[in-house]
């Protein structure tokens, strides 16, 4: 009897230790089949890149928070199995107007690009701060909106340096993208301005029509993934557009993103003296 009990127990002991064994291998394999699924990036610049798969993967340095401040970059998670869009909102900010669209956004937990004029963000410091520390992204379009291939290369970085100046008052950083005002853009742009010229490939008109019905319908018939919309948040009509549309846009399976998500959840890498039309055009 005893002798029979004593081998029991040790084959018990052993089924355990067989029994973990298994599991061990199982977990591995689980877990090795879940790193291989998680998506490769290709970085947009070198530091974005590397916040985005930390943040994504949860592997957070404990010095990225700092490092992040030094940028406009405030990444989060993209679901990429659904169709992305860039919002993106020209020559404000605004009060009041700039403010309603972040919260139509943030209602959605949708982001947007917001490409704005210095002498604006002169004006409205706190609305520049809004907008950055909300997750959405600060992004240039020169000091006052002039046409820069009539300029020199001395005025053209006037534009520049003056519009950076008033963002890094505003929110202690500098424009990580630039939208040359009318999309106006030559050589001695793409040489004098320091970082990627983004212009789009869905004008919504709402500057020209100012209508709220007309700018919903623009988006909603046009809208495709990779798209990156132009709009203008100065315009109270295109803020009724942008509260109306984004319900509509989740349930219809998109994702509003900003600019530099967007490229970077479709694995784009650009640099100075790129142009982006969308995220499948860049010259
Ligand atoms: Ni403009």
């Amino acid at each position: 009897m005893r002798r029979m009990r004593r081998r029991r127990r040790r084959w018990r002991k052993g089924r355990v230790a067989a029994l973990l064994l298994i599991a061990v291998v199982i977990a591995a394999g689980v877990g090795f089949l879940i790193r291989s699924s998680v998506t490769k990036y290709d970085s947009v610049n070198e530091e974005m890149g590397e916040y985005v798969v930390q943040a994504n993967e949860g592997i957070l340095a404990k010095d990225t928070g700092e490092k992040m401040k030094k940028s406009l970059y405030v990444p989060r998670k993209i679901d990429k199995s659904k169709k992305l869009i860039a919002f993106t909102f020209d020559d404000g900010p605004m009060k009041g107007r700039t403010e309603r669209v972040l919260k139509a956004l943030e209602k959605e937990d949708f982001r947007a690009t917001f490409f704005m004029l210095g002498q604006n963000a002169k004006l409205y410091p706190d609305v520049v701060e809004q907008v950055y520390k909300s997750g959405n992204e600060v992004a240039g379009h020169s000091w006052d909106h002039p046409l820069l291939t009539k300029m020199s290369s001395e005025q053209i970085k006037n534009q520049q340096d003056k519009m950076n100046d008033a963002l890094v008052k505003a929110c202690g950083s500098k424009a990580a993208i630039f939208r040359p005002p009318y999309g106006g853009y030559n050589d001695n742009v793409k040489k004098i301005i320091d970082t990627p010229l983004i212009l789009w490939n869905i004008d919504t008109l709402d500057w020209k029509t100012r209508s709220a019905p007309a700018t919903e319908k623009a988006i909603l018939d046009k809208a495709q993934d990779g798209d990156i919309i132009l709009m203008h948040d100065i315009h109270e009509p295109t803020v009724q557009a942008v509260e109306h549309v984004l319900p509509i846009l989740k349930e219809r399976g998109y994702e509003v993103c900003t600019v530099s998500e967007l490229l970077e959840a479709k694995g784009v890498q650009v640099k100075k003296g790129d142009v982006v039309i969308s995220a499948h055009q860049i010259r």
